[in-house]
């Protein structure tokens, strides 16, 4: 989806005011280029629907992890949310705070707990009662804060989106349910090196339905209520973005306006990662062949499931447009297929493209989130280069170069 960064200026795909051919021609393709005004501008949007609240915005770096970013919108006021030893260490890089990263995760292992205590990560979101009592040995032992811990409830609500992304259903692997909660909460001084101070839950990505978030917000507060000490709600993520037109997506506003009734006395901690950056990013690839058989139009593009795997992973559509808009405005279904290996190597199904030709670019839309932090060396490919085009929406830089083929061999041996 277009929008006021990702734009065409006089036919020509535009990243804030900088022409997406001229990255293109200096960079190669396929490239990732992120508009940090636009990225900083979704957060200012969160923070400001939630600006009546005490709370804290904490991007989640899973959905894009690049330092520059992080760094922008670390600035712009934002904690991160991290699922791993590397995230964290990754957020500290980019000038994070330690009392802003919450580390969350249903498998932390010991030395990455370790690791977040010796730094002194302000909150960990529980999921497991050995990793509480693991949390609690740990903290004993290192020169580190008392850890606050947020205990993840699985709510046992179903979100209505695609099921690999539902995290919140009674089957899911992630949180502890109602009964485990209020037996924890009950231990406290079992636990004497920790702190039990708040509730955590996310009941999915990509979430439409925000009733589904409203009742799983009061399920988590009456398990609290008899602690009046434990004041802070984490909501999580899983606000959506329009990946087609007419995708419903809940106005912000509307949504904290929603949760304000429940939610007034708290301290609020919100994980946001697609909705600060998807919209924010491109991914750039050239047209290598364009084959016509069995009824269908393929364009070969030199990006691939390996850069962006959502579509072949959730069969996510993306909408795809030329770089330079032809004069006709005659549109053909096309399937945007990559080089790899594999029939699920789909970037698009039935996209409505002018005639390809070999040598004309496109641009993938909305490949912001969670697309280079997936991206794999797949049939030794290079995972491609990182532009960031800087919050004057003028300038522009590399800030992750492309790999090399030392890059990939770097770390192996012939025996
Ligand atoms: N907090 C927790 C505990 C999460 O598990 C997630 C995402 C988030 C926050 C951020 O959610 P967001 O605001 O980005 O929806 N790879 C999938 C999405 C996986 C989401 C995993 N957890 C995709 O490409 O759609």
């Amino acid at each position: 989806m277009l929008n006021d960064s990702i734009h065409y200026i006089n036919g020509s795909l535009h990243c804030d005011a900088v022409p997406v051919q001229e990255i293109l021609a200096q960079v190669g393709s396929p490239v990732y280029v992120y508009s940090l005004k636009r990225a900083l501008h979704n957060l200012k949007r969160i923070q400001t629907a939630f600006a009546g609240y005490d709370a804290h915005i904490h991007y989640s770096a899973k959905a894009n992890a690049n330092l520059t970013l992080l760094r922008h919108l670390v600035q712009g006021g934002a904690g991160i949310d991290a699922v791993s030893a590397g995230e964290i260490h990754r957020a500290l890089l980019a000038g994070t705070a330690p009392s802003n990263i919450v580390f969350a995760g249903v498998g932390k292992t010991p030395d990455e707990l370790a690791y977040a205590l010796e730094k002194n990560v302000g909150w960990f979101n529980v999921e497991n009662v050995a990793e509480c009592g693991l949390i609690d040995s740990i903290a004993s032992q290192v020169d580190c804060l008392p850890p606050h811990i947020a205990l993840r409830f699985n709510p046992d609500i179903s979100a209505s989106t695609h099921p690999y992304i539902a995290t919140g259903h009674g089957g899911a692997k992630f949180g502890l349910t109602a009964d485990v909660i209020a037996d924890l909460l009950a231990r406290q001084s079992d636990f004497p090196n920790v702190v039990f101070a708040g509730i955590h839950l996310h009941i999915g990505s990509q979430l439409h339905d925000t009733d589904a978030t409203r009742q799983a917000v009061s399920a988590a507060l009456d398990l609290i209520k008899p602690y009046p000490n434990i004041r802070t709600v984490n909501i999580g993520g899983g606000l959506p973005v329009a990946y087609k037109a007419d995708d419903p997506v809940p106005d912000f506003d509307a949504f904290a306006q929603t949760l304000a009734p429940l939610l007034k006395d708290y301290t609020v901690l919100l994980e946001p990662g697609r909705s600060i950056i998807a919209d924010a990013g491109i991914l750039v690839a050239n047209t290598l062949y364009v084959k016509k058989q069995a009824g269908q139009t393929f364009v070969i593009t030199d990006a691939s499931m390996s850069e962006l795997i959502r579509p072949a992973l959730y069969q996510a559509h993306h909408e795809i447009v030329p770089l330079i808009e032809p004069a006709d405005d005659t549109r053909y279904a096309t399937q945007v297929v990559g080089p790899v290996c594999e029939t699920a190597d789909v970037l698009g199904r039935n996209i409505l493209l002018p005639d390809m030709s070999p040598g004309e670019p496109l641009a993938i839309l909305n490949a912001g989130a969670y697309g280079m932090v997936m991206a794999s060396n797949y049939n030794q490919r290079l995972r491609p280069p990182e532009v960031a085009v800087m919050p004057d929406g003028q300038t522009w830089q590399i800030t992750r170069r492309r790999e090399t083929w030392d890059d990939l061999l770097r770390m192996e041996a012939i025996l």
